[in-house]
């Protein structure tokens, strides 16, 4: 495996392997790898020749006051997971070169990117979007591999690819979770014991719609006020939203139809965590 930070140097080495007929697989990250990345690095590995995973903490993502400068980071440990999980090449870029001054040029992806996340993190897509499409500039893939766990940021990249015509497919690949449920996240670090036992509850919460839903609930206040109950119940946890959308709008839904997505976000001590259920109705016998 190799460690790339130049721009030209990652362009000839995609370049050589395009010449030699290999496909190519491209795993966007921020680092400090868990269980979550090193699944869609085995996916990409699975599936390409190729495998391109970057490592860059994006500035223009994080919000005044969000933890940019505190983001976890351990580039040597990552470098490792990385090689067993079958990644060819570490694409790790300075930020001076990812953003030359003055840097003018920005990718806003509309109205799927207000609501959500995007309500409380004003920007933050457009970070998302801007970086995302410089790496599919410099990496020129045939597949991107992003998580569920982020869902309406793989809806974002998913509308940004069809409105702006990359030539890329996006690959959607499953949350992965500890044994009591807790999505996997770089950000589960900054919680103390008790807020970590608390934070099982996100989960758990979403299982219990998942419950009330296979019971035949269609009501979407039902299901919001079903799971707000849960996470009311314990003390350490403060939501911040809890939302039932249509997956491919990301539109609030009054009855549950089609691929709907259960979305919610909490403040556990220091951390913001987010978790979500996918659940697709459209084939659905009722
Ligand atoms: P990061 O948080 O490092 O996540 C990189 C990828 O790993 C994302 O596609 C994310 O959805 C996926 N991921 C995180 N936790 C996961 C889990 N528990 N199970 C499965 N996949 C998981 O997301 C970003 O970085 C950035 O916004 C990025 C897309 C790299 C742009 O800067």
């Amino acid at each position: 495996m190799k460690l790339i930070t130049s721009f030209d140097e990652m362009r000839d080495a995609v370049k050589e392997h395009r010449r030699a007929g290999d496909s190519i697989g491209l795993v966007p990250t921020m680092g400090f790898f868990h269980a979550g990345h090193v699944s869609l690095m085995e996916s990409a590995d699975h599936e390409n020749d190729m495998v391109v995973v970057s490592i860059f903490v994006n500035p223009t993502q994080f919000g005044p006051g969000e933890d940019f400068e505190d983001y976890p980071r351990n580039l040597d440990r990552d470098m490792e997971m990385a090689e067993q999980a079958g990644a060819d090449y570490i694409f790790h870029p300075a930020v001076e070169d990812m953003y030359p001054r003055p840097y003018l040029t920005y990718i806003s992806v509309e109205d799927i990117t207000e609501g959500l996340c995007g309500a409380k993190r004003r920007g933050h897509f457009t970070g998302v979007a801007t970086v995302v499409a410089k790496l599919f500039n410099i990496i020129p893939a045939d597949r991107a591999y992003f998580g569920l766990k982020d869902a309406q940021q793989v809806r974002v990249i998913e509308k940004m690819v069809e409105d702006l015509n990359f030539n890329i497919e996006i690959a959607k690949c499953p949350t992965i979770r500890e044994s009591d449920g807790l999505a996997l996240s770089s950000r589960n670090m900054y919680l103390n014991g008790e807020e970590r036992s608390a934070a099982a509850i996100l989960y758990r919460s979403l299982q219990a719609a998942g419950e009330m839903i296979s019971r035949g609930e269609r009501d979407a206040s039902a299901i919001i006020a079903g799971i707000n109950k849960l996470l009311d119940s314990e003390e350490l946890i403060e939501p911040e939203y809890v939302e039932v959308v249509d997956y491919r709008l990301l539109h609030p839904l009054e009855e549950l139809r089609g691929e709907v997505l259960i979305a919610l976000a909490a403040r556990v001590g220091k951390a913001r965590l987010i978790d979500n259920l996918l659940i697709n109705l459209a084939q659905s016998p009722d």
